[in-house]
């Protein structure tokens, strides 16, 4: 799915949080998002996501103006083209492995049970179907948080710092089920991310400031260079 964000602009009362952001993500395209913390990157993805309203600029999902949607419509499109990774894995806590990963699916009144297990399987979380989320680790909880966001093969995924709670062996796992499924199934891939070495794997690198969005440079660090090589679950 293309994205085109024209000059986006967002405040709270009298504060800006960020203006003039403007960005094109290609269908199929993978861009990393970086920043200092308060600087508007949630903010961004969520108006992506039809999740948050801006004062001024547009915001357009394969040339779909998400500012002239109701909030219906931009749930029906939410639902059916996107994928959402939380920070804090949003996972519901009385359903099991399974049914969280389904719940996409139900949503759309499209159960496949062949296909919850095929995304399990494809994010490394075989055998773990029947477990409650309190008796997971948080790098297996977030697996299941981008197994859910991915089993309904959106066209556009958006992820949240998904990797900012997990030790840096277990957020490069993270982070390559989350590349390698969204490439896997064509979808365009916009990643908030402190981590150079996910970011390197962008084919885009860019930071957010008030002043809009940069094309950015990530530093080589010796001992992340493992994370540029896709890994094994
Ligand atoms: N509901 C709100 N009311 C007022 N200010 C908010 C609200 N939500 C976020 N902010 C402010 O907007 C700024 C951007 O927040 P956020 O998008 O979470 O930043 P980031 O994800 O880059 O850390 C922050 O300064 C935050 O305090
Ligand atoms: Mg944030």
């Amino acid at each position: 799915m293309s994205l085109v964000i024209t000059d986006l602009s967002k405040r709270y009362g009298e504060v800006a949080v960020f203006s003039h952001v403007s960005l094109t993500v290609a269908s199929g395209e993978f861009v990393a998002i970086l920043g200092e913390s308060g600087v508007g990157k949630s903010t961004l993805l969520n108006c992506m996501a039809g999740l948050d309203n801006w004062d001024s600029g547009s915001v357009l999902l394969d040339g779909l103006d998400l500012g002239a949607l109701n909030d219906e419509q931009k749930a029906r499109l939410r639902r059916e083209k996107t994928g959402f990774v939380f920070q804090a894995f949003h996972v519901l806590p009385h359903l099991d492995v399974t049914q969280n990963v389904a719940l996409p699916l139900l949503l759309l009144g499209q159960p496949d049970d062949a296909r919850v297990q095929a995304m399990l399987d494809a994010v490394g979380l075989n055998g773990l179907g029947p477990r409650l989320p309190q008796q997971l680790s948080g790098g297996q909880l977030q697996r299941v948080a981008i197994a859910r966001a991915l089993v309904h093969r959106p066209s556009l995924l958006l992820a949240d710092e998904p990797t900012g709670n997990l030790d840096p062996g277990t957020a490069a796992k993270v982070i390559d089920a989350l590349i390698s499924q969204s490439r896997l199934h064509g979808a365009s891939l916009v990643l908030v991310t402190h981590s150079d070495a996910a970011a390197r794997r962008a084919d885009r690198v860019l930071r957010l400031t008030a002043e809009g969005l940069q094309s950015a440079r990530v530093r080589l660090q010796a001992d992340d260079t493992d994370l540029l090589q896709p890994q094994a679950l």
